[in-house]
């Protein structure tokens, strides 16, 4: 049904209304009403965008949103990114693009154009490029690694969501193996346990990858008193990867020793990195499923692990550690999004996005207080939540859920 034009009006007076209270505090220095300030704006941006669209026009380009990851991806297997200048007095052409990638002229052009439309890449004149900052960001290593990911992998998981539900009456299956992911790339496995067991390569990236989640503004530190941890504390990372939390908290607390336990790459990659080399970091091969080899640590961290699987698995994952702790001394530590209240388009676009990229890849979720309360009761009788630390904006991103173990 077509909105009235003066309701319509009065939505869009109303998120102006939003903007002019928010930019100043978007360009204020203080960083704590500047976050929250920077996505009331977005928000308001958001809901803008689409009033201003013709409805069928809002929907067309909605339904074909997945053509940015198809550009970006082949824009990141030609190294685009690698090959554009920063400088604008000495920007690149599309012709240099193309001899410096092999790739057609046409294709680049038409590739590039879904790019710079999504502010991607700055097309200064016709057919001339520079880096912007978003574009430039790309250059981080760990960025590009997972912008190639998810524009990869996640994209082809994502097609498969559809075939995979329909086969499953529109129940999403409790088997972490019969997942999008796994429809896509036909194998009983999870994305994971796939990169580990049949595509190093792919595990790689995805190791890497995870840091780009460290290198932006939207983590930081993490609000539990690390601090207060006693002298000589051991922190095990479960599920650590390449190990990138437990360097940054062992850089920031250097009273603390850590164990990385993780598969494959994952561990591999932060093994062997020189620059880890002097941190009073272990680094441990150890599957999720296996009885957890540190007994009595005085903290076990769960980063980003819990929502990529449903509430079972992730139940015998949190039973392994609770059998390793040590009541009243230990507590573990998961450190992941606590879905926050808010509804519809105040939704936040990364919990939103994380929620479905964990269903894509085993069958995962985000989880809400009140689930995260019912999967800790699930997982060990003794377990409880003491305490979600939680700061600004970040509440929903990287909120510190501690678990002690009640003594009876
Ligand atoms: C989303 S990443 C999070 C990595 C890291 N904790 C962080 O915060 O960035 C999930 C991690 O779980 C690891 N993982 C997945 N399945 C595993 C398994 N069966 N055993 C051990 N680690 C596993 C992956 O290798 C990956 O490092």
């Amino acid at each position: 049904m077509a909105r009235s034009s003066a309701a319509q009006t009065s939505d869009l007076n109303s998120l102006l209304g939003i903007l002019n209270k928010a930019i100043p505090d978007v360009v204020s220095a203080d960083p704590r009403s500047y976050e929250e300030a920077r996505i009331e704006a977005i928000r308001a941006c958001e809901k803008m965008t689409a009033l201003l669209h013709d409805p069928f026009q809002w929907l067309f380009v909605e339904s074909a949103a997945y053509i940015v990851p198809a550009a970006m991806s082949v824009v990141l297997e030609l190294k685009v990114p690698h090959h554009i200048s920063s400088d604008i007095e000495n920007p690149t052409t599309v012709e240099q693009l193309s001899k410096a990638t092999g790739a057609p002229v046409g294709l680049l052009e038409r590739m590039l154009r879904i790019l710079t439309k999504r502010m991607i890449f700055e097309e200064i004149k016709p057919k001339t490029y520079i880096h912007n900052m978003f574009s430039e960001t790309i250059l981080v290593p760990s960025v590009e690694a997972w912008v190639s990911l998810s524009s990869d992998d996640n994209l082809k998981a994502a097609a498969a969501l559809l075939p995979l539900l329909k086969e499953n009456g529109f129940k999403i299956p409790q088997n972490d193996g019969n997942c999008a992911f796994s429809k896509a790339f036909q194998t009983p496995l999870n994305q994971f346990q796939y990169y580990f067991d049949v595509d190093p390569e792919r595990s790689r990236r995805a190791a890497l990858s995870m840091a780009a989640f460290n290198s932006t503004s939207m983590f930081r530190d993490f609000p539990f008193p690390f601090d207060q941890l006693p002298q000589d504390g051991v922190v095990v990372d479960v599920g650590g990867g390449g190990g990138h939390v437990s360097v940054e908290l062992a850089r920031k607390y250097p009273h603390l020793n850590f164990v990385v336990q993780d598969l494959g790459e994952s561990i591999a990659s932060g093994a062997a990195n020189p620059e880890y080399a002097t941190l009073p970091i272990k680094w441990q091969e150890h599957g999720l499923f296996e009885p957890q080899a540190v007994k009595g640590a005085d903290a076990y961290i769960v980063r980003h692990v819990l929502h990529g699987f449903e509430d079972e698995t992730s139940s015998k994952i949190i039973g392994y550690i609770a059998k390793a702790m040590e009541p009243g001394k230990s507590r573990i530590l998961i450190i992941d999004c606590v879905v926050p209240k808010a509804f519809g388009s105040d939704s936040i676009p990364f919990v939103n996005a994380t929620d479905i990229l964990a269903m894509l890849g085993g069958n995962g979720k985000q989880r809400t207080v009140e689930a995260w309360d019912a999967l800790v009761k699930m997982a060990d009788k003794r377990l409880e939540v003491v305490k979600i630390w939680q700061q600004g904006h970040l509440a929903s991103a990287d909120a510190v859920i501690e678990i002690r173990t009640s003594r009876v």
